[in-house]
């Protein structure tokens, strides 16, 4: 099995069969995750958490899932909060924590990060956001949320909305997705399409792209909208950021004739108006709470 003690830094490490794998098992996870059953399946287990970047359900998801398996976690929030203020390289400190752990999941604004760390140490290294490069368990919980819903990943068609040249989620996803039978299109402003190298990839592995700056192209021929956040941090100028904040925002007005589920990794700014929110559309928080059994697997899986 490939996520048997081994890290997890990039969905492209994984085929479909091991991808089908974590969701299965997160299947089986999700009863302890909503606390109507008990599992003990990694007491006495820590899990050390190393966030250099801001994160809400990433972290708690994690937190959840490891203390639903009765183990603890051990980390910080912010860096803010470790000795690299008194100038501690990332080395040391991953190697320390490592050595305090049975698993380390690691979230920093530079791409690469998590690589480089599984690289130092011995424990198994869980790449929770490595700058605009990967966020391979946000992609697990996504395939797992539209398994959920539609009941299948394969015959999608799935729309990828908003900053896809910034958003990790977006780019972990794109790659998980073209190991499926799916259709995929890319909605976003010219500014912000989908990295070249990436469409590049996808076409390689038989994907048809199909981009467009006009979400109306897609609404009624697509099943998941897929929407993401402007990556606000990750622009070189904040004037840039300026001119294309806004650009998308669906409302339940829009989605109007459209049977497309709405998913989003979260947070939400102003790409989905909070209308949206409480239709049969709406998904993203349902989204977000599948994050726990998907982890709790990804975690029952690497952690010896
Ligand atoms: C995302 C991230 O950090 O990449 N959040 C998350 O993990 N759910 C998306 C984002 O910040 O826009």
């Amino acid at each position: 099995m490939a996520f048997n003690q081994k890290d997890i830094i990039s969905i492209r490490d994984f085929d479909k069969k091991d991808i089908e794998y974590i969701l299965k098992l997160a299947k089986e996870m999700e009863p302890i995750a909503r606390s109507e059953k008990k599992s003990d399946a990694l007491s006495g287990k820590l899990l050390g958490m190393l966030f250099y970047e801001p994160s809400t359900r990433t972290r708690l998801s994690f937190e959840a899932a490891m203390k639903r398996l009765g183990g603890s976690t051990i980390g910080f929030a912010e860096a803010g909060t470790s000795s690299a203020t008194k100038g501690e390289n990332l080395t040391d400190t991953v190697r320390i924590v490592g050595e305090y752990s049975d698993a380390l999941v690691i979230r920093h604004n530079m791409e690469g990060t998590a690589r480089f760390v599984a690289n130092i140490v011995d424990v198994p290294v869980i790449n929770a956001g490595d700058g605009a490069g990967q966020h391979p368990t946000q992609t697990m919980l996504d395939l797992y949320t539209m398994k959920r819903i539609l009941g299948r990943i394969d015959d999608l068609r799935i729309a990828l909305v908003g900053d896809l040249k910034y958003g990790r989620t977006v780019h972990s996803l794109a790659y998980a997705l073209a190991k499926f039978d799916v259709d995929v299109s890319f909605v976003s402003p010219k500014e912000l399409k989908m990295p070249r190298e990436i469409l590049h990839d996808l076409s390689k592995s038989g994907v048809d792209v199909y981009e467009t700056e006009n979400i109306h192209e897609v609404l009624d021929k697509t099943d998941v909208l897929y929407v993401t956040r402007i990556q606000k941090e990750r622009f070189p100028d904040p004037a840039e950021y300026l001119k294309i904040k806004g650009a998308y925002t669906i409302t339940s007005k829009l989605l109007e004739g459209s049977d497309a589920i709405v998913m989003h990794p979260l947070p939400r700014i102003d790409e989905i108006s909070h209308d949206v929110d409480n239709t049969p559309q709406g998904r993203y928080f349902e989204q977000a709470f599948y994050g726990v059994p998907v982890r709790m697997a990804l975690l029952k899986s690497v952690i010896k």
